[in-house]
């Protein structure tokens, strides 16, 4: 099969690495980068790092507004999908990257298969809510990585074409989250300077628009990190830099450093190392239950409800003591609970491309 695949941003280029490396083994891979992400250590660095074949195309649409980002990115890959015309479509989680490329290519009757189909939290401001219920309706292939997501596709009518295959992040956590040693990593503060691991530290993201569109939130996440027994390794996303250097010197908080991205091998090695997560990434949420940290998420919906059993992952308000008080609840952690897959989603995702197309559901 000549498979297109399409991808953009930091999380899904973790999630294609795994795939793409089963799928090689038989099949033609194109990979399409919208560039959504595009500094180097939101993009190049986990291509290296996790050896992604080099991009066949790189589309470099990146900023702008929704609709700005999502129009460019379908015209764009519309072009390349009516060159390589590929049997199959195949995109990853609820970017922009991932509705634009399906809808170019549904309407040129491309099958799409969809990794991390039926994530629902019923929230139609959140950005990605919209891209992954749209995604899902135009697909022919939903890859489900848990079972809750799998019954949201049965609540909408979606399972005829729905498969729980389990969570490739998960995969590749467990491939890649042993490669270094915390001693190993130094970090690069915003100014520049690097600066080694503390001993003992919390792990933060922070990156979605609703924490990062304006000061509020912000602020008062930090000013739960000052209440905190050990400082806050923060990699700030490129779309809040200023925002988070100004507030931090603004308000002198000296216990959230503030750091540059790190790369794959980096952060899933922090997550293990960490003494707990703050975050209100999809993809930490995951990697702190896979580690058995314990994890504070600062959302209003659930997106993973799987990782929200026994306090292990729970919601806050962006709210100072709410957040710390969450973090000071105890967790249990039953080692026997795996509600992720076994570690080899990668290979159940292609042997079920294989079996759609030899069954005709391309159609
Ligand atoms: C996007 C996804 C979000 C995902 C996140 C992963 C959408 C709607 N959102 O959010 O679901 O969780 O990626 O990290 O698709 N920027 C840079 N350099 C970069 C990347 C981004 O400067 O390498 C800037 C952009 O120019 C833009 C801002 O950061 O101004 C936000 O980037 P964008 O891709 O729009 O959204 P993310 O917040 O990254
Ligand atoms: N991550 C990373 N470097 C960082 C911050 C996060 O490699 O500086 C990884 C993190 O371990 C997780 C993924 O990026 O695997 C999550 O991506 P992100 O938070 O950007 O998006 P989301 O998962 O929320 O869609």
């Amino acid at each position: 099969m000549r498979i297109v695949t399409v991808v953009g941003a930091r999380p899904q280029f973790i999630k294609a690495a795994v795939v793409s490396h089963e799928l090689r083994k038989s099949h033609k891979e194109i990979i399409v980068h919208t560039g959504q992400h595009f500094d180097y250590n939101m993009s190049e660095q986990f291509f290296k790092e996790l050896e992604i074949p080099n991009p066949d195309y790189n589309l470099g649409i990146s900023g702008g507004t929704h609709a700005q980002m999502t129009g460019r990115m379908m015209i764009a890959v519309e072009e390349v999908l009516l060159k390589e015309r590929p049997d199959w479509l195949l995109i990853y989680g609820d970017t922009n990257s991932t509705l634009a490329a399906a809808l170019a290519a549904v309407k040129l009757h491309i099958p799409i298969c969809h990794v991390e189909a039926g994530i629902r939290t019923h929230c139609l401001t959140n950005p990605e809510e919209v891209n992954r219920v749209c995604t899902d309706h135009v697909s022919s292939l939903l890859l489900a990585s848990t079972k809750s997501s799998y019954e949201e596709m049965i609540n909408e009518g979606l399972q005829y074409k729905g498969m729980l295959v389990g969570d490739p992040m998960y995969d590749a956590f467990l491939e890649y989250s042993q490669k270094l040693n915390i001693s190993d990593i130094t970090l690069t503060m915003l100014n520049g300077d690097t600066v080694r691991m503390p001993e003992e530290y919390y792990y933060m993201t922070c990156h979605r628009e609703e924490n990062t569109n304006d000061d509020k939130n912000l602020l008062e996440i930090f000013k739960s990190t000052e209440l905190l027994d050990s400082p806050t390794i923060y990699p700030v996303h490129p779309r809040n830099k200023k925002r988070a250097v100004r507030l931090k010197e603004e308000y002198k908080f000296t216990k959230v450093i503030l750091v540059e991205p790190v790369g794959y091998l980096e952060s899933s090695c922090m997550v293990k190392n960490a003494k707990k997560i703050i975050t209100d990434s999809g993809g930490l949420q995951r990697e702190a239950f896979f580690a058995g940290k314990k994890c504070v998420t600062i959302l209003n919906f659930v997106c993973w409800p799987e990782t929200m059993v026994s306090n292990r992952n729970e919601l806050s308000k962006p709210i100072g003591d709410e957040i710390v008080e969450k973090l000071g609840h105890l967790q249990h952690v039953d080692e026997l609970y795996l509600p992720f897959g076994d570690g080899h989603s990668a290979k159940k995702i292609v042997d079920t491309i294989e079996n759609a197309e030899k069954e005709g559901k391309n159609k």
